[in-house]
């Protein structure tokens, strides 16, 4: 069930229910995040593995220094300077946490999200939300309350309905587990360029192996059930496949002369915008009676590198 009653939320939350929540990136399914039995159901409605840990949401940046002591200098720089936003920190876990939410780590991942709803909502709870992407394992994260009723309804109670996001794709994942080295873990909302004019250089360990240290950034995720390929060359592609008979879609970043079956992730241009229409694109192309879906890359600098990044997980099937 879809609806904006915040009351609703919170009481489903405190007796240990999973609701679905807005942010700015996409729609979350959450739990208390100190309550293992509330969280296993996370699992269990996703399908996820237990191996792939949960980001923890919270209010504000004085309940995170409350939960987890002897923070490093630079989370303080980075949260003062990003939260509320679009970026995880991967920090020391706190003792309340369940080994569930970190699949076993000692580290957890900590984040603020810019969603007015859902900031109301944190600020009413004595605890933080363990939420992950609100899809099911593997597939296309929810940018709308209704991608995720589509997909989970008959498993979750309450979609708390906050408008579409208007990042459109995940957060940033950045790790200080050592905090003289920062890393970006995932290419998402908050750009590497905005981050490195705050901290200075940071390194890159996106992992794109079938088997890596942070499960979302495996090689096959955001993929949608057609065949989807990414291609260097466009219109080569279109000229080869022109003698099939399939239905094929074309994806591209931006207009330049309309053509029938192309579908633009941003008409003008626009990064901001093509990144918040990427995955109801993609949807919706899921859902089409389209075979086969061509896609190009996006300029690979600033939000383009995300929605390349997701772009490329799509493709691999
Ligand atoms: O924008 C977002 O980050 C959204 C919204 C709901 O906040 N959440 C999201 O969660 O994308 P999820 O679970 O789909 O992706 C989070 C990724 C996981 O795949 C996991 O690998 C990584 O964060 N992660 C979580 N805790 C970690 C840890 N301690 N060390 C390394 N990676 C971690
Ligand atoms: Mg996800």
């Amino acid at each position: 069930m879809i609806g904006h009653d915040l009351h609703k939320a919170k009481k489903l939350l405190d007796d240990g229910e999973i609701v679905a929540i807005p942010t700015e990136t996409v729609y979350g399914l959450a739990a208390n995040a100190y309550k293992e039995e509330a969280v296993v159901k996370i699992f269990k409605a996703k399908d996820r593995p237990f191996f792939d840990p949960l980001i923890s949401h919270f209010s504000n940046w004085e309940r995170v220094k409350e939960s987890i002591p002897n923070l490093p200098g630079i989370a303080e720089e980075l949260a003062k300077a990003f939260w509320p936003g679009s970026l995880t920190l991967i920090l020391p876990k706190s003792d309340k946490i369940p080994d569930l939410v970190t699949a076993g780590l000692p580290s957890m991942g900590v984040r603020v999200p810019n969603h007015s709803v859902t900031l109301k909502l944190l600020d009413s709870l004595d605890y933080p939300l363990a939420a992950p992407s609100a899809n099911p394992f593997g597939y296309v994260s929810p940018t709308t309350a209704q991608h995720v009723e589509q997909q989970l309804g008959d498993k979750i109670k309450y979609v708390l309905d906050g408008g579409a996001c208007q990042v459109g794709v995940e957060s940033t994942i950045i790790s200080l587990t050592n905090p003289d080295k920062p890393r970006v873990l995932r290419y998402g909302g908050i750009s590497q360029e905005d981050i490195e004019a705050v901290i200075g250089p940071v390194a890159t360990d996106l992992n794109k192996s079938s088997n890596p240290e942070s499960p979302g950034q495996l090689k096959k995720h955001y993929s949608p059930k057609k065949e989807f390929r990414l291609t260097p060359n466009l219109e080569a592609s279109i000229a080869k496949v022109a003698s099939e008979t399939r239905n094929v879609a074309i994806l591209r970043f931006t207009k330049s002369t309309h053509h029938k079956d192309h579908y633009y992730l941003s008409e003008n241009g626009s990064l901001i915008e093509a990144a918040q229409n990427l995955f109801a694109l993609l949807r919706k192309l899921d859902e089409s009676s389209v075979d086969l879906i061509l896609a190009e890359r996006v300029p690979d600098k600033g939000l383009g590198r995300a929605i390349n990044d997701r772009l490329e997980r799509a493709a691999n099937q």
